[in-house]
Formats: C-alpha cells, sequence, structure tokens
C-alpha cells in the first residue's frame, strides 16, 4: 500500500512537473528532512484529540479517521452532526472517527495549530487497526495538515489519504470575511485570518505563511484528494485559472465539474461539511488507493447519501450543521478568542533552516 502510494506520487511528479509553483529560494534544493521541534507540551498536544464512539478505537479494518476543523470552530461543532461522524464508522470496511479541537478555535498561529494535527498522527496511527490513520480536513484545517506532512516528514508514512473539504491551500482573497468586524488595517485579525489571506486583489502577494508552505508543500505530499465548491462563499478564489484548493500532485475536484454533479449543484463553503456528493468522494478517496474518482462516482450522490437508510434520523441534524457552523464562526469573529494584531506572526525558525523562507523571527 505504502509503496503503491510512494509510486503514484512519483509518477505525479513526473508527470507534472511543469505544475510545481514554488519559487525557489536563490539558497533553496533541499526538502524537508527532520521533523520540526514542538513548541506545545506533548501532554497538551495529546488531549486535544476526540474520538466520539462509546466503544475503544482499534477495531474498525478501516483503520482511524482523523478530522480537522477549521478558523472559528471546535472539533465537535464542525463534525458531531455530519455523515463523517455517524455514517461512516457503519459503511464498509467501517471506520474509527476521531476529531481534534485546535486552540483558541484555531484562530491563533496556523504553525502552533499544525503542532497539534502533527503530533497526534503517529499516536493514532499506532491504535489504527491499520496502522496508519486517514486525514479529511475542512477548510483552514487542511493547511494545518498540510503545514504538519510538509514539516513532520515522519507523519507521512502514516497518513494513507488526505482529503481536503474546501482547503484554501492557496489562501483567500476574500482574508476580511474571517476578520468580522475586524479590519487589518485599523484593528486588526486574528493570526489565523492574516496567514490565509493574499492581497492579490490589491497587486500583492501571499503571505509569508502560505509562501513558506508552498516552498515544498505547494504540491500534495501523500495521497491527497481535494474537494471544492466553485460556489464558495468564504474562501476565494475558487475559479479557473487558480483555484485556491487546487493542489499540484492531488485529485483536485469541484463538485460542479461535468463528471461530479454540474454547475446546478449548489454547495457553500459550510454545506461542504455535509454535502452529499463531497461524502461520497471522501468515502471513495478512503477506500481506493488510486484510479479515477470522477469515473466512479455515481450521480445519485449528488443529492443522496451512501446508504442513506443507515441514517435517516440524522439528516435533519445533518442540514441544520452549515449553518450552525456558519454563525458560531462569524459570531466568534466578533467576540474573538485570539488576539488581533495587524500583522503575521513570525515564521518559527525551523522553517528557515528547512531552507522554506528567509525571514523568521
Ligand atoms: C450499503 O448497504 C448494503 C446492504 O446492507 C451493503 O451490502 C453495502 O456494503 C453497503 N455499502 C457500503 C458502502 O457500506
Ligand atoms: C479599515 O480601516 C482603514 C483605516 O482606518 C479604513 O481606511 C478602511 O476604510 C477600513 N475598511 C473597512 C472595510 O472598514
Ligand atoms: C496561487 O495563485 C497564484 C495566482 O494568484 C498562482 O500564480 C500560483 O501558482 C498559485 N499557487 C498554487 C500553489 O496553486
Amino acid at each position: 500500500m505504502l509503496f503503491s502510494a510512494l509510486f503514484a506520487l512519483s509518477c505525479w511528479s513526473l508527470v507534472l512537473p511543469s505544475l510545481s509553483v514554488a519559487k525557489p529560494l536563490p539558497w533553496a534544493g533541499r526538502d524537508v528532512t527532520k521533523d520540526a521541534p514542538y513548541t506545545v507540551p506533548v501532554s497538551t498536544l495529546s488531549s486535544a484529540i476526540e474520538c466520539p464512539s462509546s466503544t475503544p478505537i482499534g477495531d474498525a479494518p478501516g483503520g482511524v479517521v482523523l478530522l480537522v476543523h477549521g478558523t472559528g470552530s471546535t472539533g465537535e461543532e464542525s463534525w458531531g452532526s455530519t455523515p463523517y461522524a455517524s455514517l461512516l464508522p457503519q459503511l464498509s470496511p467501517g471506520f474509527d472517527i476521531c476529531w481534534i479541537t485546535l486552540p483558541g478555535r484555531s484562530q491563533g498561529d496556523i504553525q502552533v495549530s499544525a503542532e497539534y494535527v502533527a503530533y497526534n498522527v503517529a499516536p493514532l496511527a499506532s491504535k489504527s487497526k491499520t496502522g496508519t490513520i486517514s486525514v479529511i480536513g475542512h477548510s483552514q484545517g487542511n493547511l494545518d495538515i498540510q503545514w504538519a506532512l510538509n514539516f513532520w516528514p515522519s507523519t507521512r508514512p502514516l497518513v494513507k489519504s488526505f482529503t481536503s473539504l474546501a482547503g484554501d491551500f492557496n489562501g483567500t482573497d476574500e482574508g476580511p470575511f474571517l476578520c468580522g468586524i475586524g479590519n487589518l488595517t485599523s484593528t486588526g485579525c486574528t493570526p489565523a485570518t492574516i496567514q490565509q489571506s493574499t492581497t492579490r486583489l490589491t497587486g500583492g502577494g501571499p503571505s509569508a505563511f502560505l509562501a513558506a508552505l508552498h516552498t515544498f508543500g505547494g504540491k500534495a505530499l501523500v495521497k491527497t484528494t481535494s474537494l471544492f465548491t466553485r460556489y464558495d462563499d468564504v474562501i476565494q478564489s475558487e475559479q479557473e485559472p487558480y483555484p485556491t484548493s487546487r493542489l499540484p500532485g492531488a485529485d483536485s475536484i469541484a463538485l460542479q465539474d461535468e463528471g461530479i454533479c454540474g454547475p446546478a449543484h449548489l454547495a457553500e463553503h459550510f454545506t461542504m461539511l455535509v454535502d452529499t456528493a463531497a461524502f461520497a468522494l471522501a468515502y471513495d478517496a478512503l477506500t481506493h488507493d488510486e484510479g479515477d474518482a470522477t469515473s466512479r462516482f455515481d450521480k445519485q450522490y449528488c443529492f443522496h447519501y451512501i446508504n442513506e437508510t443507515l441514517v435517516e434520523g440524522d439528516l435533519q441534524l445533518f442540514a441544520k450543521t452549515p449553518d450552525i457552523v456558519k454563525s458560531i464562526v462569524l459570531d466568534v469573529s466578533s467576540f474573538e478568542t485570539e488576539p488581533q494584531q495587524k500583522t503575521e506572526p513570525a515564521l518559527m525558525s525551523y522553517v528557515c533552516e528547512s531552507g522554506s523562507a528567509e525571514n523568521c523571527g
């Protein structure tokens, strides 16, 4: 399995060299080879995981699936009432579900949030029946995951697959949305919002965080599927030529693609958490090592969950989740659990030591 994943990765890099977007630094040329240090105590890092099932994890033949939430929410708020928590464990071959809750509702420095993801990969993989885990992120959760895979390379062989829902790998031109009433130039924004922002609309570039990530991590580092909606109301742009969710080397799929649900499929940023088609494609990614997810896609899943009768009693709850999470995220950005600041957090020294950036704090 690992060999086929490595083989697939090396094929991608043969096929897609021109899609590599990292701007080489003058003295760069080495990939990250050793794990970054942790700045957060290990006991704090490990206490961020919750596995909601009443039975201990480790028996499900499909292994552990780790769910990573986005900016402004908690693990339970984002995932608790979704098909990922209640339907995935029931689908063949059966999965153990765990979610992480990042500090400060994931509004702080993404470098710190990523430590929580990176640290927990090995302990979860050691409990997982498959010896590996799969990770699924929503929104910023995917940047946490990609940063973790990039700067903690020991995690890569332990991650069987990574599925991104509405991930802003290339940042968002709409950073101020997540600032809420804030304003970068007057009151400031939370660190995670600044790190996810680009100034492309005014002729500038990505944040230092995104530029550093893209040096070596601007491409799939494990088997990656990136699912997104063209009608995303939070992360921008999701249009050609650079949908922010498209990650070179990943299988990047818009739900509105002709082979999926077509342009009439109305999915938004927060409905991605419960979207039937996104769920079907995420399940496909969990259960296939390779091949063409689009050709396997069954269009009935544009309207229905796989084996929907298993969760019939939960469908109304699922339907409420997007609005609940959206209002929490908007609300949080007005009361702010992390201090607002006007400048981006400094990059940690390991980022420069790895050759990913030139200016670190
Ligand atoms: C859906 O349910 C049927 C009948 O119980 C079962 O045979 C099939 O494996 C299930 N599909 C998945 C993906 O679990
Ligand atoms: C943000 O603050 C700056 C400086 O006070 C002001 O010029 C600008 O209009 C504000 N923008 C918004 C969207 O409120
Ligand atoms: C990000 O978008 C810019 C255009 O704004 C593009 O030049 C760059 O290749 C994109 N990077 C990635 C990793 O998609």
